[in-house]
């Protein structure tokens, strides 16, 4: 393909901040008193918030007021981001440095699409900030993935057609809002859980430049 920009999630590809939404999401369950599992977060991975918290509300069999919602979401984002006060540029994953200057070095644009409305500050806490040519999150968008909204925001703020993009993601919501943008889409993880990307690697430092801009 003719490649113009790799467009990457945030949350599980670039860094490990996934673990840290999932423990979060886990501390609320267990005081609801609902089962929730790291084979359940796998749904959720990508989901954005109110949605999130819709579906463990759901296994507990439980429909609650907005202003009760608001609540426990501002009780999850609390904990969440005292979980990640701690990050520093350290926390960015290895390889994702190196595969930033070989796209530069290629022409190619780099952006982000995340569904984390703290994709700002994470990004701007790992150093990496000034490296995206845009950053499209979930506070732009009405639709979360796998609504195609925030990948095809990305694709006109970098002012390059879908159809030239490669988007990365470590969720399977991401994999098929990816796939209804138009857009190439590379796994982070297991290629069993990602069965909707094109190639799927563990993790970024494991991206083969050549190979996955000839998807
Ligand atoms: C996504 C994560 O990137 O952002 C989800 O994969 C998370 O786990 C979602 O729920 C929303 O994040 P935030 O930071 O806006 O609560
Ligand atoms: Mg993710």
């Amino acid at each position: 393909m003719n490649c113009h920009a790799v467009i990457f999630d945030l949350d599980g590809v670039l860094t490990d901040t996934a673990i840290y939404h999932f423990h979060a999401w886990k501390a609320l369950a267990d005081k609801l008193g609902i089962a929730f599992t790291e084979h359940d977060n796998e749904q959720l991975k990508g989901v954005d918030r109110l949605g999130s918290l819709r579906w463990i509300l759901q296994q507990g069999g439980l429909t609650l007021s907005e202003a009760e919602e608001a609540r426990l979401m501002q009780q999850k984002n609390a904990h969440y981001l005292a979980l990640i006060d701690h990050m520093t540029a350290a926390d960015l994953y290895p390889g994702v440095q190196p595969l930033f200057a070989a796209l530069r070095q290629s022409g190619i644009k780099i952006g982000l699409a995340s569904a984390s409305k703290n994709a700002a500050f994470v990004v701007q806490r790992l150093g990496i900030a000034a490296q995206f040519d845009y950053i499209a999150d979930a506070n732009q968008v009405v639709n979360s993935k796998p609504d195609p909204e925030v990948f095809l925001l990305a694709a006109k703020g970098l002012g390059v057609t879908p159809e030239g993009c490669i988007g990365v993601e470590d969720a399977l919501a991401g994999i098929e809002a990816i796939n209804r943008a138009g857009m190439k889409a590379i796994g982070i993880g297991d290629a069993k859980v990602l069965s909707g990307a094109i190639r799927v690697y563990p993790n970024v430092k494991a991206i083969k430049l050549e190979e996955m801009l000839g998807v």
